[in-house]
């Protein structure tokens, strides 16, 4: 690796907030993709045959034989966004590359659209709008658009890292009350400020909530976590919001609850064959469906953008970096 950062050939697979691409131009040689256009997989191969760094983004999927094409100088994954489970990294260890992601600075933004669409379902903010843009508003009456009151509904919050906790924050200033299941007990204290209950059993939890939120990593332990089985643990009047990953949940045995009654509405931000939609979620009133852009505001992208730049500086420093990615963390 070349430690000359001018030297240093970094490999940026799409286009990044403007003042991040000039940055990273000042300090390596850098290859930015200038029309945007995620890289076919011969087009990622070849970029990555003579990088030192790789900046992908969650459009590349950086798997095993991908990896085994690299050249020998790859030494370092900084990957743009928190998630990295479109990285194999276990072939990554294997290789001696190192992997980062950039946590933290797409918390609060992830978390406010979460609220957004927790709000957005049962009060039918959606279906409101449609109504308006299509001039169906034909005045005023006491028992039309009936939704259903957000405060002292159960919220059951599945993963209480970063963003679930900063999820429950939001929640809780809204009067709901804070349920969560996560691998791990969160510290009593912290547990206590967010007023939150754990559940050790994410089954029992599901039968008791109005509302679940999905804020847990996609890892092969999550793929799924919402099987068709535990979904119909949920109960009928229940809702679902999903900002986290669309393997999370299953999204063909959702459509069908959905279209079945047996849930009664979904708030998406994310896929399980992104950009793939199920066309029946598009067709459903009761869903309120998003281009995953949770983290889309250009103060939170310009912030990746910053925590990409730290990394790879203190990597070719010969530092750890700040935001290395452990896999046995996930
Ligand atoms: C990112 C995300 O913008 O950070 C993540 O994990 O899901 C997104 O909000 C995207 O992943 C960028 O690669």
């Amino acid at each position: 690796m070349a430690t000359d950062s001018k030297r240093t050939r970094v490999v940026v697979t799409r286009r990044l907030p403007e003042p991040v691409e000039k940055r990273m131009s000042e300090l390596f040689d850098t290859h930015l993709n200038r029309s945007d256009a995620p890289l076919k997989r011969e087009e990622l191969a070849a970029l990555m045959r003579d990088a030192d760094v790789l900046v992908p983004t969650i459009t590349d999927r950086i798997d095993g034989g991908l990896l085994a094409q690299a050249g020998e100088r790859l030494r370092l994954i900084a990957n743009y966004g928190a998630g990295v489970d479109h990285i194999d990294l276990a072939s990554c260890v294997g290789r001696g590359i190192t992997v980062t992601n950039t946590p933290g600075v797409l918390t609060d933004d992830t978390a406010d659209m979460t609220m957004a669409l927790i709000l957005a379902v049962p009060r039918r903010l959606a279906e409101g709008t449609r109504i308006m843009r299509e001039g169906r508003f034909e005045g005023w009456s006491p028992t039309w658009m009936l939704g259903h009151r957000i405060t002292g509904k159960r919220l059951g919050i599945i993963g209480m890292g970063r963003i679930g906790q900063a999820v429950a924050k939001r929640a809780r200033a809204f009067g709901l009350e804070i349920h969560y299941h996560n691998r791990r007990r969160i510290n009593r204290p912290v547990e206590e400020e967010l007023g939150a209950t754990y559940h050790d059993s994410l089954d029992q939890m599901l039968v008791r909530m109005d509302i679940v939120s999905v804020n847990c990593p996609h890892t092969p332990a999550t793929f799924h976590l919402l099987s068709a089985r535990r979904l119909k643990l949920m109960q009928p009047h229940a809702y679902i919001v999903n900002t986290a990953r669309g393997e999370v949940i299953d999204e063909n045995a959702l459509t069908r609850m959905l279209q079945a009654g047996e849930l009664a509405g979904a708030g998406l931000d994310v896929f399980e064959h992104e950009p793939a939609v199920n066309p029946k979620l598009a067709q459903m009133e009761n869903v309120v469906l998003l281009p995953h852009m949770s983290s889309a505001t250009i103060e939170a992208r310009t912030e990746m953008g910053e925590k990409v730049i730290i990394n790879i500086k203190t990597f070719l420093d010969g530092h750890r970096p700040p935001d290395r990615v452990i896999a046995a963390m996930l």
